[in-house]
């Protein structure tokens, strides 16, 4: 029978699909797994279902090149080294779709959050710091009518625009390609980058995290957005340069920032933590019992495809198999 190791305790549903076809080993310690610890663990396997926190290389890779499969519980794959994997004829996989509303949904809470300072004034209270209303205390910014920036619009951008529909915002969005949904639903506008960051009230990111995306919001492009905007990023952390936001943030560059995800998980360039007009949340994006348990079974549906010698559903380099 072949074997699987699964380096995070993922939730049950897909463990007990896998175990009906393999033998199964879990890493049911919490946090992330050492690379030692993963080294050690995948020698004698046939796949792997790793998390984002993995950094899946050809170092692993040439370790068991018994491993058949890299199946990743996450839509992002910045962790996974695909080129290598399909040179090696190994194939990857990850879980798109799944995911796409929670994560769109996690957006709009930090989006909310930090226009109507919401965690601010949680604070306030529970710490009884509060002493009766006031006219002019915790102001925020308006989001109805307002305009919204999706920085690459592929599924999840996508999701979090139309969710914008409520607010009657103007949606503009910019990106690799023409979104003709979005275009028709929303009438939105395909602007450069630049345009985009000046004319928007909620700049939101959406990119795949990659050597082009890498900073693609740093001390210029802050520097371009208007100083009543928010930055919300449910993306990939390095996409913006976190020091330079911080700054933007400390000056008032801009009006505030909700960020689910970090330059350094689980670290954070130091002052942000300091900083009020922030929302910060611990990349919880797709994290809802529903998604969390679709991801276990998608990510153990396209490791059982694999091994079994199909192609599996989300695969990410077909081509490994030319
Ligand atoms: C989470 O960050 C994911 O890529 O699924």
């Amino acid at each position: 029978m072949k074997s699987v190791y699964i380096t995070r305790c993922i939730p049950q549903v897909g463990i007990d699909l896998l175990a009906q076809h393999f033998n199964v080993r879990v890493n049911e310690r919490p946090g992330k797994l050492t690379r030692q610890a993963l080294l050690e663990n995948i020698k004698d396997v046939d796949g792997v279902l790793s998390s984002g926190t993995d950094k899946i290389d050809a170092e692993l890779m040439d370790l068991n090149p018994g491993i058949r499969c890299f199946s990743n519980y996450a839509v992002g794959f910045d962790n996974m080294d695909v080129a290598a994997a399909t040179h090696r004829r190994v194939l990857c996989t990850n879980t798109p779709d799944v995911l796409t509303d929670s994560t769109a949904e996690m957006a709009w809470a930090l989006l909310m959050a930090v226009a109507r300072r919401v965690v601010e004034s949680d604070r306030i209270m529970r710490t009884r710091q509060w002493v009766g209303w006031e006219p002019q205390e915790f102001l925020g910014g308006d989001i109805t009518g307002k305009t919204l920036g999706v920085i690459g619009a592929g599924r999840i951008g996508t999701s979090i625009a139309m969710k914008s529909r409520g607010f009657d915002m103007e949606v503009l969005y910019s990106g690799r390609r023409h979104n003709p949904e979005l275009e028709a639903k929303l009438n939105a506008r395909f602007v450069d980058m630049d345009t985009l960051l000046q004319s928007s009230d909620f700049v939101s990111l959406s990119v795949a995290l990659s050597a082009q995306t890498h900073h693609l919001i740093g001390a210029r492009e802050l520097a371009l957005m208007k100083s009543t905007a928010y930055l919300i990023n449910t993306a990939r952390g390095p996409v913006i340069d976190e020091a330079a936001l911080v700054e933007a943030l400390k000056s008032k560059q801009i009006a505030g920032a909700g960020l689910d995800v970090y330059e350094f998980e689980p670290d954070m360039v130091e002052g942000l933590e300091l900083l009020e007009n922030t929302v910060l949340t611990t990349h919880i994006g797709s994290a809802t019992h529903a998604t969390r348990n679709a991801m276990a079974v998608k990510a153990a549906s396209n490791l059982i495809a694999a091994l079994n010698g199909d192609m599996p559903p989300d695969c990410l380099n077909p081509q490994a198999l030319d």
